[in-house]
């Protein structure tokens, strides 16, 4: 046993003996932390289950997704407002081994930066939220406490010229979602978010505040697509910004199945990776808690989402060109500006809202609803019948749910960059991504409807990628496999879910998590495990 194994299984060790609720320690902690942050404003930033903020803070967490439940409450809500703070918390984690969670934005589809399977206390980064705007060198440094929806807002502020590619909804925060990739109405352009960074600050698991040239290249590759979490704590990003026109054009267009929305959905698998890299034509199949069923069928509404990088005629030509089924009339298109487009394709927004609603990050959601994500990769064509496959099992579906498929194309930037330049590998070759959305409103139904998405995917191995079946990380899936959460997993064991999101990268990811962080002190169910020995 060399002395790197005997290590990692004291700390094994260290950390399972605590994987019970234990008073005695989470108050030793509690102690460590407040002492070692003396000079800041503890009292502020501390949340324990005694403070009344403790239950606003953790009940908003659940605001996205209700279906989410976990064995044990945070022992401590811990709101950070200085990067040192943070330094202590990491510290004091070692220490007294509770376990951390990390949350930015609460975004994840599995609730993994705000709940835990064992004793342990969240680090919440909302006081870090600082964002500033370099319009001559067209860069931007923002924290990743900031929302994507902030960061859109004060580009927009600073020049009419400027954008930066990343997610739909504007609450998603930037800590979890660019390092996650980040794909948004942009991607065939200029790539995901995490493809236009190019610095970043985050906290090792020795506390170290490191930036991209004192992290190193391998640990900087990383944190661009190989997920939150695993690598350090992100405290701030410099993202690349770019050129957009002061007019681009949308529209928003939905077929019924009458109105031949099959045969427009298979055509669609034949041109929206191949079209004009402006041009993003996202398709989402929709069918809602509240859509009727028309002689035993669940009506299905395929909704296409667009957005074009210039002005309406030019779109119209190259709709003409390549999609003329669709039927396009210039009276569907609005030119507006980028940030304009942005509100459009959120939506909770009704038309004509002002952008400051991008700067409401804690009131924007409250949907209450019950949620589950998968997602796939689409290499070729899905059949005519395959589609009617589809429609089928809609009509499965319990009446108290609504189901949403996001067909998401690629092509464009996205395919232009190798699989290995960052760790998100699904470049050249892939159509479009589905994620599977199922939705409900009551807790009864759950078991029905995650029955039902996890059937879904079933029938639809036979039209995805194989070998790996990939995954989007950013749309986390639990069910593609998990960790131990105590700390021991296997390579073999992390390899199932490993190679899904990140393929070939998984072991480059691997290694580096091993020469970085390899007592794990950053960990949750899917997070990459360093080598034991
Ligand atoms: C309503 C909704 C809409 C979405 N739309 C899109 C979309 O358009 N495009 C897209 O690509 N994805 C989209 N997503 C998925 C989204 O990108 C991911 O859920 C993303 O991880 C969310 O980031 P977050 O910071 O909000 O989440 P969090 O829950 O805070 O974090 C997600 C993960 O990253 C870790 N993490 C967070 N911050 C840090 C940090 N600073 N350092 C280290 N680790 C960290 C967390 O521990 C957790 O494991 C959407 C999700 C939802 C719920
Ligand atoms: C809690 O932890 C302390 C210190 O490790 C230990 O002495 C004590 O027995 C534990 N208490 C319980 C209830 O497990
Ligand atoms: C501590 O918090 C209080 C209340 O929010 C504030 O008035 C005070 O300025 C803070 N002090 C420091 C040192 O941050
Ligand atoms: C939490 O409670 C403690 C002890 O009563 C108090 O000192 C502290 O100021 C409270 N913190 C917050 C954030 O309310
Ligand atoms: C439906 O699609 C078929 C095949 O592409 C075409 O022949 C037909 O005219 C379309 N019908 C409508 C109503 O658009
Ligand atoms: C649900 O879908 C139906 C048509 O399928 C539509 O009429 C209705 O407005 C939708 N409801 C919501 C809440 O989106
Ligand atoms: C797009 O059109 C559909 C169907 O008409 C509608 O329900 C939806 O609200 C519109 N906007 C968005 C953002 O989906
Ligand atoms: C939301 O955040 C804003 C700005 O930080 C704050 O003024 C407001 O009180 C918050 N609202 C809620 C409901 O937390
Ligand atoms: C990890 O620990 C769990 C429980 O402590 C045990 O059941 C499992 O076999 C261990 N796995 C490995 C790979 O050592």
């Amino acid at each position: 046993m060399t002395k790197l194994t005997i290590f990692v299984f004291l700390s094994i060790w260290f950390s399972s003996s605590y994987s019970w609720s234990n008073k005695t320690h989470i108050d030793d902690f509690l102690q460590c932390l407040s002492h070692q942050i003396i000079n800041s404003n503890s009292s502020q930033i501390i949340h324990t289950p005694e403070n009344s903020s403790y239950s606003t803070l953790f009940n908003s967490f659940f605001s996205d997704n209700q279906r989410i439940t976990s064995n044990f409450k945070p022992s401590i809500i811990f709101t950070p407002t200085k990067e040192s703070q943070i330094k202590a918390a990491i510290r004091c984690s070692k220490i007294h081994g509770l376990q951390i969670r990390i949350r930015s934005g609460g975004h994840d589809h599995e609730g993994l930066s705000y709940t835990s399977e064992t004793p342990f206390f969240i680090i919440d980064l909302r006081n870090l939220r600082s964002i500033s705007i370099d319009t001559q060198k067209k860069t931007a440094w923002v924290q990743a406490g900031a929302t994507i929806g902030e960061l859109y807002y004060r580009i927009a502020q600073k020049s009419k010229k400027l954008a930066f590619p990343a997610g739909v909804c504007p609450n998603v925060g930037v800590g979890g979602h660019f390092s996650g990739g980040g794909y948004g109405m942009l991607a065939r352009k200029f790539g995901t978010a995490a493809d236009n960074i190019i610095d970043a600050k985050l906290i090792d698991a020795n506390g170290q505040i490191l930036d991209r040239e004192s992290m190193g290249e391998d640990h900087f590759w990383a944190i661009r697509g190989g997920g939150g979490t695993s690598f350090g704590i992100i405290t701030s990003w410099k993202v690349k910004l770019h050129d957009i026109p002061e007019k681009v054009t949308v529209f928003n267009v939905t077929r019924t199945l009458d109105q031949n929305a099959t045969q427009l959905v298979y055509k669609w698998q034949h041109i929206a990776d191949k079209v004009d890299d402006n041009l993003l034509l996202r398709l989402f199949l929709r069918s809602n808690i509240s859509s009727p069923f028309k002689r035993g069928q669940r009506s299905i509404n395929a909704i296409f989402f667009t957005m074009f990088v210039g002005g309406v005629d030019e779109l119209l030509h190259e709709m003409k060109k390549s999609f003329p089924e669709l039927g396009l009339m210039k009276e569907d298109c609005i030119e507006m500006s980028w940030i304009e487009s942005i509100i459009f394709f959120y939506i909770g927004f009704p038309k004509g809202t002002s952008p400051d609603v991008l700067l409401n990050w804690n009131t924007t959601t409250k949907k209450q609803l019950y949620f589950k994500g998968k997602s796939d990769y689409v290499q070729y064509p899905i059949s005519i019948m395959g589609l009617e496959g589809i429609w089928k099992l809609y009509n499965k579906l319990g009446e108290n749910a609504g189901v949403e498929l996001q067909f998401s194309p690629y092509g464009g930037k996205l395919s232009e960059i190798s699989e290995s330049e960052t760790p998100f590998p699904h470049r050249a070759g892939n159509i479009f991504m589905i994620e599977y959305a199922a939705f409900w409103m009551k807790m009864e139904n759950s078991k029905r409807s995650l029955d039902w998405s996890r059937k879904l995917y079933r029938y639809m191995a036979k039209y995805v990628s194989k070998s790996p079946r990939a995954a989007y990380f950013n749309y986390r899936d639990l069910d593609i496999g998990v960790n131990n959460i105590n700390g021991n997993t296997s390579y073999e064991q992390a390899r199932i879910w490993g190679v899904k999101y990140f393929k070939n990268n998984f072991d480059r990811l691997v290694k580096i998590k091993t020469k970085i962080d390899p007592t794990n002190i950053f960990r949750n169910e899917q997070s990459i495990p360093p080598l034991l020995s």
